[in-house]
């Protein structure tokens, strides 16, 4: 079984892409509290990349506009507000949920920890920020809403660099890459949680079986779990891949957009069946 990735893409092991951008410079207590409060535990990897990435930033000349897609408790957008107080910068975090900001709810959720702060607890988000993440809070603005509502609205000038980690599928994610391209100027970067590359479990080789996945592979939704995609020299590669729908986005805003965006996957360490082998994140960065 492999990976498969894209043509013209760069491809950077995860420990690789944090290196280049600088020693690990966040507070191992304050991320450690971060990951058990705002993730109950589980994962925090792109968050470390989010904030290295912020901290790249740290001599743009003007405050950053960061929008982050899919709150949930709010790790990313504090992982990013945590890096401008910690570097010192001006700039704001904006960042959209479908869930309110003040709405009681309970967060765990299975995978994570079983004594996770918030387990067994119904609370709100601004709640969880008031008593635990006060100081950068002050520099992130929770918008409750669909990301369409807000990109399509979009006020705050520019965008320096956006995380989109809300709707998984294909229609949402490929709305949000087409405003964000007219929001971003040159330079400017957005990057894609749950980027999954996508595993071979099968190739088609024959001349009838092979119509039959070209078939399939252009009528079947992107959403399937198995489905065939073109291989090397007319076969069909049956591919098993989480967020089918993020990648074929992508794909299709870099062809469309023909060499005005490069793509970088940054593959991620897995964790066990929910984010398998080919975990990744996808960083498109404007030329
Ligand atoms: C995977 S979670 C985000 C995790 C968060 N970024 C982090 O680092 O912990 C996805 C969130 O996106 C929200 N969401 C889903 N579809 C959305 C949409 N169309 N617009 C805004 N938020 C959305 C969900 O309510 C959920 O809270």
């Amino acid at each position: 079984m492999k990976t498969l990735i894209p043509v013209g893409a760069s491809v950077a092991p995860f420990e690789r892409k944090m290196a280049e951008l600088g020693p690990r410079s966040v507070s191992e207590e304050w991320y450690d509290r971060a990951v058990r409060v705002l993730r109950g535990g589980d994962g925090g990897e792109h968050g470390l990349l989010l904030y290295q990435l912020i901290l790249h930033r740290s001599g743009a000349g003007h405050p950053l506009v960061v929008l982050d897609v899919g709150t949930a408790r709010g790790f990313s957008a504090m992982m990013m507000a945590r890096a401008m107080l910690d570097a010192n910068m001006a700039g704001h975090v904006y960042t959209v949920d479908v869930i309110d900001h003040d709405e009681l709810r309970g967060w765990h959720v299975e995978k994570q920890e079983p004594d996770e702060p918030l387990a067994r607890i119904e609370i709100a988000r601004s709640e969880i920020w008031n008593r635990w993440f006060g100081d950068e809070a002050a520099r992130i603005t929770a918008v409750t809403a669909q990301s369409s509502d807000v990109l399509d609205d979009w006020k705050h000038g520019p965008v320096d660099l956006a995380f989109l980690d809300g709707s998984h599928t294909y229609a949402s994610v490929k709305r949000e890459l087409s405003v964000l391209d007219c929001l971003m100027a040159g330079g400017s970067e957005i990057v894609l949680d749950d980027y999954h590359l996508g595993v071979s479990v099968a190739r088609v080789h024959s001349r009838p079986l092979n119509a039959i996945a070209w078939v399939l592979g252009r009528a079947l939704p992107p959403t399937r779990k198995l489905s065939p995609v073109p291989g090397e020299s007319n076969e069909y590669v049956i591919v098993k891949q989480r967020f089918y729908g993020i990648r074929k986005a992508v794909s299709e805003f870099l062809e469309e957009r023909d060499g005005q965006w490069s793509l970088e996957i940054i593959s991620m360490p897995s964790r066990g069946e929910y984010q398998g082998s080919d975990y990744s994140l996808a960083a498109l960065t404007k030329e």
